[in-house]
This record gives C-alpha cells, sequence and structure tokens, in this order.
C-alpha cells in the first residue's frame, strides 16, 4: 500500500540522527519542514519532501492534507487503562478536603478499584478498557503502556493482563503491557503486607511469566504502599524472567524509589512528584527515563514534578498521561503537553519531544516509533491548519487533530 500525505502545512517531528531519546538543550528541537508531503509504504515512512519536488508517482492512495501539520502520534508510556467503573465519588471527597493518600487508607482508592474489577467479568473489563483505548486512539496516541494492578490476587492481576493482551490483539495502536502487583496490598491481606509481597513474588511473577503476559514490572514505591526494601524484593523476582522495572516513585514523598530504580536498570522511573536533588544526580549518566505525569499533579493539586530542573541539568524526560480512574482519569496527551508547557515550564518542542520520542523511548520503543524517520512506522496524525507548531499545546482544549494514520492506515 502506497500512501501519499501532500499539502501539508507543517511536517514536524522529523529525526534526522536517529537518536533513540533526546536529552538536556536536544530536547529543545522539533524539527520540521513546511510545505511538504511524506510518503508511506507499507505501514512505514519512506520518504518526505518539499511541495515543490513532489514526486510524480503512482500512489493507491492520496491524502489532501489541506494545509494542515502533520505530527508522529503521541506515545503514552504511563497508564491503567483498563479499570472498572469510576471513582467520582472519591473525587468529590477530595473536593471536600480529603487526601488521596487518607482516601487509600481508608479502603478507598485503588482498593475500591480492585473489588469493582473482581465484580466483572472479562469481557465486559475488555468492553470496558477498549472504549478507553479507542478514546485515546482518536486523541491521537499511537503507542501505550498498559499496567495491571486493579487485580491485588493471582486470578484478579492474570485476569487483567489476558484483557490487555487482548487490546494489544485488537487495536491498530502500539500496546506494551506491565505487571504491577504491587500496587496496593490486596484485601485479602489487610495487615499482612509481608506475606502479599511473597504472593506476588513466589505465584504472581512465575504465573505471568509463563503466560508472557508483561513486557515490564512496576512496584508503587511510596509511603504508605511499598518501601524500597520491599521493591527491590520484587524487581529482583520480575529480573528471573526478564522482566525489566518502570516503577512509581516519589508521588507522595521522597520514598528512595528512584535509587531502587536506578538499581535495578530500570527503564523508566515515573511521577517525582516529590523527587529531590540528589536524585536528579543519581540519575545521570544512566539509561533510566524519568517520567513525569503533569495529569496527577493536576488533579490532585500536588507539587509538579521538577522538570524544567531535570532538562537544565542535562537529562531527558518523558511525559504521559497515567489515565486511570483515581488520580487523573484522562488519556489526552494533547492536554498533558499543554500541561507539560504550563505547569512544568517546558518550551513546546521539548514537551513535545518528550510525548514523541522520548515516550517512546520510556517504553522500550523508540527504535522504531515516536518520531518521523525512514523506516519507522507510520503513526501519525493530521491537524487543522495552524499557524505553528506551538500552537498546539497554546490551544490547549481546541481539538486539533482531524485524522489518524496507524501503520500507515486511516483509522476510523
Ligand atoms: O499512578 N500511584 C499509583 N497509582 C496510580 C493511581 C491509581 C488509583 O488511584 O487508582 C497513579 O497515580
Ligand atoms: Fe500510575
Amino acid at each position: 500500500m502506497k500512501l501519499l500525505v501532500y499539502h501539508i502545512g507543517i511536517l514536524a517531528g522529523l529525526d534526522s540522527h536517529g537518536s533513540l531519546r533526546l536529552q538536556g538543550t536536544e530536547m529543545n528541537l522539533f524539527e520540521s519542514v513546511p510545505n511538504a508531503w511524506l510518503y508511506v509504504e507499507d505501514g512505514k515512512y519512506v520518504s518526505y519532501g518539499s511541495m515543490a519536488d513532489l514526486p510524480a508517482v503512482h500512489y493507491d492512495k492520496v491524502v489532501d492534507a489541506e494545509g494542515g501539520a502533520v505530527l508522529p502520534s503521541w506515545c503514552d508510556p504511563h497508564t491503567h487503562l483498563v479499570y472498572a467503573g469510576s471513582r467520582e465519588q472519591e473525587f468529590v471527597d477530595k473536593i471536600r478536603g480529603l487526601s488521596y493518600a487518607e482516601i487509600a487508607k481508608r479502603g478507598g482508592g485503588i482498593l475500591n478499584s480492585a473489588d469493582l474489577l473482581h465484580a466483572l467479568s472479562e469481557e465486559e473489563l475488555y468492553r470496558q478498557a477498549m472504549c478507553r483505548m479507542d478514546e485515546i486512539v482518536r486523541k491521537g496516541t499511537g503507542c501505550v503502556e498498559i499496567k495491571s494492578g486493579y487485580g491485588l490476587n493471582t486470578a484478579d492481576e492474570l485476569k487483567m493482563l489476558r484483557v490487555i493482551r487482548r487490546i494489544k490483539e485488537s487495536t491498530p495502536a502500539e500496546v506494551v503491557s506491565t505487571f504491577l502487583g504491587a500496587h496496593a496490598v490486596g484485601r485479602e491481606y489487610a495487615g499482612r503486607q509481608a506475606d502479599y509481597v511473597e504472593v506476588v513474588v513466589r505465584e504472581m511473577i512465575p504465573n505471568v511469566a509463563k503466560e508472557h503476559l508483561a513486557d515490564y514490572i512496576d512496584v508503587f514505591c511510596d509511603t504508605g504502599f511499598f518501601t524500597p526494601e520491599e521493591t527491590a524484593r520484587i524487581l529482583e523476582a520480575g529480573a528471573k524472567y526478564g522482566l525489566q522495572p518502570k516503577i512509581h516513585a516519589d508521588e507522595l514523598a521522597s520514598s528512595g524509589g528512584v535509587e531502587v530504580g536506578v538499581k535495578h536498570h530500570a527503564l523508566s522511573v515515573d511521577h517525582l512528584e516529590s523527587m529531590t536533588e540528589d536524585e536528579i544526580e543519581l540519575l545521570k549518566g544512566t539509561a533510566t527515563m524519568p517520567t513525569v505525569l503533569p495529569g496527577t499533579s493536576f488533579f490532585l493539586n500536588l507539587p509538579y514534578a521538577k522538570a524544567r530542573r531535570m532538562i537544565d541539568r542535562g537529562l531527558g524526560i518523558a511525559v504521559a498521561s497515567d489515565y486511570n480512574p483515581g488520580s487523573t482519569p484522562s488519556g489526552d496527551m494533547k492536554f498533558i503537553v499543554s500541561l507539560a508547557c504550563i505547569k512544568l515550564r517546558l518550551l513546546p518542542a521539548e514537551a513535545m519531544n518528550a510525548a514523541t520520542l522520548n515516550a517512546a523511548y520510556a517504553m522500550g520503543l523508540s527504535k522504531d516509533y515516536g518520531s518521523i524517520r525512514k523506516g519507522k512506522v507510520a503513526n501519525f496524525f493530521l491537524t487543522e491548519s495552524i499557524p505553528s507548531v506551538d500552537f498546539i499545546p497554546y490551544a490547549y482544549t481546541a481539538p486539533l487533530i482531524r485524522r489518524v494514520f496507524l501503520r500507515g492506515e486511516e483509522i476510523l
């Protein structure tokens, strides 16, 4: 299948260097060309150029971009989008003054979602999750990571991961899955956290590995959840089955999560709202991508991660939505890019690199996704005609995305 997109006002997110990730000052270049065409064959980018030298070749499909911009699809490297029902009651409780941690302590929060998930059939869970998946695809996401972690016993964790596998098989987007059995201590193990950790290590991880249900392993390493010692034990058990960590660290407090993540060669350490200066130092010179989730800070009124500081200190960062029922029920990556500019003080080019190439890196996918480059998978979207790429985060609620293409095919 030969696809030509022409009359592109701005073709952006090009990648002449072929880097797997961008760090420090490199993040401030979101390469683009004006008045362009883009040629895709069998789902991969082949070439692009200026409208002045459009090649006269036969194409199977021709798309007139009518002056709109073309960008690589968003990559969202941290979500919990497989969940049952919703938790708007806790949203109201938070407005009334309860904190996220207080709600969790009362047995709400993650445990509330675990009860709802337990009561739901695998089929219905798949149906609900697939609606969210379709929603984010329409909003321009082309690669996404999805975590388990609302099962909290072996059977329900496996149920969640099987739903993620079904989503992988049925969506045109690229999906990676992460086992997050250590998201909270399951109700059956209340007051017996050490026993729960043993179940994660001895029962859940071997079963997840046997069915090849996860690409990565995660632990909610934070005050009131799992300690760095418990996290290390779980990550060591995962490593025996080849599961690389992507962990929750420093959301509620500076929790030691960055250190344990770096020590266990985590692909990413995520959240980081309460990260310290020493932890920024720890990340330097490592292959671990700090991934920040400004939607969570926005929704929970938490402090924002020091993303500006990290880039100024030479690190690369990725952004993600954290789409989940408790701390941020939205997977809108365009809004995340706006928050990255407005609240994290990233320049638009930095924010867009954080949501594309660096976000693909944080899922281990940046060799094939995250930028427009010959040989990469043609996941891109087409916008309304816009004056510049900076207009995208600036127009922070405008639905600018007009058409979406994944693997070179238009998604309806
Ligand atoms: O990333 N922090 C832990 N997990 C999720 C929230 C999960 C929930 O509240 O359901 C997060 O914010
Ligand atoms: Fe999360």
